[in-house]
């Protein structure tokens, strides 16, 4: 079991399996795209495999989530899904994707055993969809949407991230027309994981301001008994049922005291939190060849201690806080 001083115990573990992105969208990396990542410093398809076996039939995980940069871009993904699925006990898996090139891969996605998939899509406007991605796909993302809906990988979630002046006054819109074509759609608040470290309290849209701007033209009742337990999104129902629509409000309204994360980067350090200072090196661990590689065991180990370090919440809201020096495409979104 992957416990905490807290008393929390991780059950989902969020892998990201390359910091590549086809995108480049101006809250999270520059036009240029970063300092990639080397190929040999990406754990291998079959490291990847071991690290969430240990996790699932050790160390107590039953969720799994695949995330990047985009995980679309990773070649072996499909196979990767296809043996985490045989894994006893089964995980139940999902996939956090820009979108781009699902059109092509959800049905054998979906047939590999993944279960669902979250999308990311701020705008319904393809040229805001340039400004904000830097890229020309707008369509790429509604076919890839569409096709993941009909391949069964659902619910599908639809992202959003709202930014000042451009795309900020969308809210009511993609609502209804996320109603329409039967997904769920969150608001995401914008944090500090950019890598250019551009981000601003005051300038972001927060929580309140989403739920004003939706209160315009629906109705919202809070979904429940409000409790969101350790889902990062609080539910709404719209106008009565049955749809429904998230925030996830990371910045003015954390969820880190019920928190069941723990996730691993494409170059196989463990991190506890998004906003982590530290990381444990599982990839040494496995390559290490004095005395020997690691054992099952001797690795579990490892990430047992790393959760034990989780420290209590992001700090976002300390005088002190410092942006992780990995930005999120890299730590997995
Ligand atoms: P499901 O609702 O189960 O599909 O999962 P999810 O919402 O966690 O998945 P997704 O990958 O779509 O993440 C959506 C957003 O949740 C991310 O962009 C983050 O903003 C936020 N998020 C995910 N994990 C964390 C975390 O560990 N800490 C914080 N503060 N936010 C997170
Ligand atoms: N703040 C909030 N959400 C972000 N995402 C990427 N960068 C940020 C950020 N700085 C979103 C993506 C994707 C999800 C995994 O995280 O849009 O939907
Ligand atoms: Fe790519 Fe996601 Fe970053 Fe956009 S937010 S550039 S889709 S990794």
């Amino acid at each position: 079991m992957l416990l905490d001083t807290y008393g929390r115990i991780a059950t989902d573990l969020r892998v990201s399996l390359t910091d590549r992105c086809n995108l480049r969208c101006t809250y999270c990396m520059p036009e240029e795209g970063l300092q990639w990542l080397a190929k040999p410093d990406l754990l291998t398809d079959d490291e990847i495999v071991r690290l969430i076996r240990i996790a699932v039939t050790d160390l107590g995980v039953t969720e799994v989530r695949f995330t990047g940069g985009e995980p679309l871009l990773r070649p072996g993904l499909v196979g990767i899904v296809e043996r985490c699925a045989a894994l006893e006990p089964r995980p139940r898996m999902s996939l956090t994707t820009n979108g781009i090139g699902l059109k092509r891969t959800a049905a054998a996605l979906r047939a590999a055993g993944l279960d669902r998939v979250n999308v990311s899509l701020d705008t319904l406007r393809p040229e805001v969809f340039k400004t904000l991605t830097r890229r020309d796909r707008h369509h790429d993302v509604l076919d890839g949407m569409a096709a993941a809906r009909d391949a069964g990988l659902t619910p599908v979630k639809v992202n959003a991230v709202l930014m000042p002046g451009l795309n900020e006054d969308e809210a009511p819109d993609l609502l209804a027309w996320a109603m329409e074509e039967g997904y769920e759609l969150r608001f995401i608040e914008q944090m500090p994981l950019d890598a250019q470290h551009g981000w601003k309290r005051d300038g972001m849209i927060t929580a309140g301001d989403i739920l004003e701007s939706l209160r315009t033209r629906f109705t919202l009742t809070p979904e429940g008994d409000g409790e969101r337990g350790s889902a990062p999104a609080e539910r709404w129902v719209v106008d009565g049922g049955p749809h429904t629509v998230g925030v996830i409000a990371s910045v003015t309204r954390p969820f880190c005291r019920a928190c069941d994360r723990t996730r691993l980067t494409a170059d196989g350090q463990i991190r506890t939190c998004l906003f982590a200072t530290e990381e444990t090196d599982l990839r040494a661990a496995l390559r290490a060849d004095a005395p020997s590689p690691a054992s099952d065991a001797a690795v579990a180990e490892l990430w047992k201690k790393a959760m034990w370090g989780k420290k209590a919440g992001s700090g976002l809201d300390d005088p002190s806080f410092l942006q992780p020096d990995r930005p999120m495409s890299a730590i997995g979104g």
